[in-house]
Protein backbone atom coordinates (compact mmCIF):
# COMPACT_ATOMS: atom_id res chain seq x y z
CA UNK A 1 0.00 0.00 0.00
CA UNK A 2 3.05 2.28 0.88
CA UNK A 3 4.09 1.84 -2.85
CA UNK A 4 0.58 3.00 -4.40
CA UNK A 5 0.42 6.41 -1.73
CA UNK A 6 3.75 7.15 -2.58
CA UNK A 7 2.81 6.86 -6.31
CA UNK A 8 -0.40 9.67 -5.58
CA UNK A 9 1.86 11.58 -4.13
CA UNK A 10 4.01 11.60 -7.02
CA UNK A 11 0.83 12.18 -9.04
CA UNK A 12 -0.26 15.01 -6.33
CA UNK A 13 3.49 16.82 -7.53
CA UNK A 14 2.89 16.05 -11.47
CA UNK A 15 -0.62 17.67 -11.06
CA UNK A 16 0.56 20.93 -9.53
CA UNK A 17 3.61 21.36 -11.99
CA UNK A 18 0.89 21.06 -14.74
CA UNK A 19 -1.28 23.35 -13.08
CA UNK A 20 1.05 26.15 -11.67
CA UNK A 21 3.27 25.92 -14.69
CA UNK A 22 0.96 26.09 -17.70
CA UNK A 23 -0.40 29.00 -15.28
CA UNK A 24 2.75 30.84 -15.01
CA UNK A 25 3.36 30.10 -18.70
CA UNK A 26 -0.23 31.77 -19.39
CA UNK A 27 0.58 34.89 -17.65
CA UNK A 28 2.84 35.44 -20.66
CA UNK A 29 0.65 34.68 -23.03
CA UNK A 30 -2.52 36.93 -22.19
CA UNK A 31 -0.63 40.36 -22.79
CA UNK A 32 0.71 39.21 -25.76
CA UNK A 33 -2.49 38.23 -27.16
CA UNK A 34 -4.08 41.99 -26.20
CA UNK A 35 -1.07 43.31 -27.87
CA UNK A 36 -0.86 40.85 -31.19
CA UNK A 37 -2.20 42.29 -34.46
CA UNK A 38 -5.06 39.53 -35.92
CA UNK A 39 -2.54 36.75 -37.57
CA UNK A 40 -0.13 36.63 -33.96
CA UNK A 41 -4.00 36.67 -31.59
CA UNK A 42 -4.95 33.58 -33.81
CA UNK A 43 -1.86 31.61 -33.02
CA UNK A 44 -1.36 32.49 -29.49
CA UNK A 45 -5.14 31.34 -28.75
CA UNK A 46 -4.23 27.97 -30.24
CA UNK A 47 -1.17 28.17 -27.07
CA UNK A 48 -3.90 29.63 -24.89
CA UNK A 49 -6.68 26.82 -25.28
CA UNK A 50 -3.78 24.15 -24.93
CA UNK A 51 -2.62 25.88 -21.45
CA UNK A 52 -5.99 26.10 -19.77
CA UNK A 53 -6.58 22.55 -20.69
CA UNK A 54 -2.90 21.85 -18.99
CA UNK A 55 -4.36 23.86 -15.81
CA UNK A 56 -8.02 22.32 -16.12
CA UNK A 57 -6.06 18.29 -16.11
CA UNK A 58 -3.59 19.56 -13.53
CA UNK A 59 -6.22 20.63 -11.13
CA UNK A 60 -8.16 17.70 -12.00
CA UNK A 61 -5.17 15.01 -10.84
CA UNK A 62 -4.70 17.20 -8.12
CA UNK A 63 -8.38 16.99 -6.90
CA UNK A 64 -8.43 13.19 -7.21
CA UNK A 65 -5.03 12.13 -5.69
CA UNK A 66 -5.77 14.53 -2.65
CA UNK A 67 -8.28 12.88 -1.08
CA UNK A 68 -7.18 9.70 -1.90
CA UNK A 69 -3.64 10.40 -0.24
CA UNK A 70 -5.98 12.24 2.88
CA UNK A 71 -7.78 8.90 3.18
CA UNK A 72 -5.28 6.07 2.51
CA UNK A 73 -2.18 7.76 4.22
CA UNK A 74 -4.20 10.10 7.13
CA UNK A 75 -7.44 7.76 7.31
CA UNK A 76 -9.63 10.45 6.91
CA UNK A 77 -9.84 14.47 7.76
CA UNK A 78 -10.08 14.50 11.62
CA UNK A 79 -6.30 14.13 12.15
CA UNK A 80 -5.31 16.77 9.82
CA UNK A 81 -4.25 20.17 10.64
CA UNK A 82 -4.91 24.03 10.53
CA UNK A 83 -2.76 24.41 7.40
CA UNK A 84 -4.40 21.80 5.99
CA UNK A 85 -7.73 23.81 6.15
CA UNK A 86 -6.30 26.98 5.15
CA UNK A 87 -4.90 25.22 1.96
CA UNK A 88 -8.18 23.24 0.93
CA UNK A 89 -10.46 26.51 1.65
CA UNK A 90 -7.69 28.37 -0.76
CA UNK A 91 -8.20 25.62 -3.13
CA UNK A 92 -12.11 25.84 -2.99
CA UNK A 93 -11.36 29.90 -4.07
CA UNK A 94 -8.62 28.92 -6.34
CA UNK A 95 -11.86 26.88 -8.01
CA UNK A 96 -14.16 29.42 -8.19
CA UNK A 97 -11.65 31.82 -9.87
CA UNK A 98 -10.41 29.37 -12.43
CA UNK A 99 -13.51 28.57 -13.48
CA UNK A 100 -14.84 32.23 -13.52
CA UNK A 101 -11.32 32.90 -15.96
CA UNK A 102 -12.21 30.41 -17.93
CA UNK A 103 -15.51 31.47 -18.86
CA UNK A 104 -14.13 35.25 -18.79
CA UNK A 105 -11.28 33.91 -21.89
CA UNK A 106 -13.40 32.42 -23.83
CA UNK A 107 -15.84 35.41 -24.07
CA UNK A 108 -12.99 37.63 -24.77
CA UNK A 109 -12.20 34.92 -27.51
CA UNK A 110 -15.70 35.18 -29.32
CA UNK A 111 -15.00 39.24 -29.10
CA UNK A 112 -16.30 39.87 -26.37
CA UNK A 113 -13.71 42.91 -25.12
CA UNK A 114 -15.62 43.73 -21.59
CA UNK A 115 -14.54 40.03 -20.10
CA UNK A 116 -10.56 41.25 -20.52
CA UNK A 117 -10.47 42.90 -17.04
CA UNK A 118 -11.93 39.63 -15.57
CA UNK A 119 -9.63 37.59 -17.69
CA UNK A 120 -6.63 39.69 -16.01
CA UNK A 121 -8.05 39.70 -12.44
CA UNK A 122 -9.01 36.12 -12.34
CA UNK A 123 -5.46 35.02 -13.81
CA UNK A 124 -3.35 37.13 -11.39
CA UNK A 125 -5.52 35.94 -8.06
CA UNK A 126 -4.89 32.32 -9.51
CA UNK A 127 -1.55 33.10 -9.28
CA UNK A 128 -1.23 34.65 -5.60
CA UNK A 129 -3.68 31.64 -4.66
CA UNK A 130 -1.48 29.05 -6.31
CA UNK A 131 1.54 30.69 -4.69
CA UNK A 132 -0.09 30.34 -1.51
CA UNK A 133 -1.10 27.07 -1.64
CA UNK A 134 1.82 25.56 -2.24
CA UNK A 135 3.09 27.58 1.01
CA UNK A 136 0.01 26.07 3.30
CA UNK A 137 1.11 22.40 1.68
CA UNK A 138 4.57 22.81 2.62
CA UNK A 139 3.34 23.83 6.71
CA UNK A 140 0.54 21.01 6.66
CA UNK A 141 1.09 17.84 8.17
CA UNK A 142 4.65 19.54 10.32
CA UNK A 143 2.87 20.81 13.06
C1 LIG B 1 -4.71 23.43 -6.20
C2 LIG B 1 -4.73 22.33 -5.54
C3 LIG B 1 -3.58 21.74 -4.76
C4 LIG B 1 -2.26 22.08 -4.74
C5 LIG B 1 -1.56 23.21 -5.48
C6 LIG B 1 -1.59 21.17 -3.82
C7 LIG B 1 -0.25 21.20 -3.52
C8 LIG B 1 0.40 20.30 -2.71
C9 LIG B 1 1.83 20.24 -2.44
C10 LIG B 1 2.86 21.22 -2.99
C11 LIG B 1 2.05 19.22 -1.60
C12 LIG B 1 3.42 18.76 -1.05
C13 LIG B 1 3.62 19.27 0.36
C14 LIG B 1 4.78 18.61 1.06
O1 LIG B 1 5.29 17.59 0.59
O2 LIG B 1 5.14 19.13 2.10
C15 LIG B 1 0.78 18.61 -1.30
C16 LIG B 1 0.61 17.55 -0.48
C17 LIG B 1 -0.61 17.03 -0.12
N1 LIG B 1 -1.85 17.41 -0.61
FE1 LIG B 1 -2.20 18.83 -1.99
N2 LIG B 1 -2.54 20.30 -3.32
C18 LIG B 1 -3.76 20.62 -3.86
C19 LIG B 1 -4.97 20.02 -3.62
C20 LIG B 1 -5.18 19.07 -2.67
C21 LIG B 1 -6.46 18.53 -2.28
C22 LIG B 1 -7.80 18.95 -2.90
C23 LIG B 1 -6.23 17.62 -1.29
C24 LIG B 1 -7.17 16.78 -0.49
C25 LIG B 1 -8.44 16.96 -0.34
C26 LIG B 1 -4.81 17.56 -1.06
C27 LIG B 1 -4.17 16.74 -0.17
C28 LIG B 1 -2.83 16.66 0.03
C29 LIG B 1 -2.17 15.77 0.97
C30 LIG B 1 -2.88 14.79 1.88
C31 LIG B 1 -0.80 15.99 0.86
C32 LIG B 1 0.30 15.33 1.72
C33 LIG B 1 1.03 14.29 0.97
C34 LIG B 1 2.02 13.65 1.95
O3 LIG B 1 1.57 12.95 2.83
O4 LIG B 1 3.23 13.91 1.80
N3 LIG B 1 -4.20 18.47 -1.91
N4 LIG B 1 -0.21 19.27 -2.00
Amino acid sequence: MSSFINLLIWAHLIGLAMAVGSGMALSQVGPRIAKGDEKQREALWDVYGALIRLVHGGLGVLLITGPLIVWLRYEGFSGLDMWFSIKMALVVILLISVLVGTRAGKKLRGGDMSARNTTQRAGMLNGILGILIVLTAAFSFNA
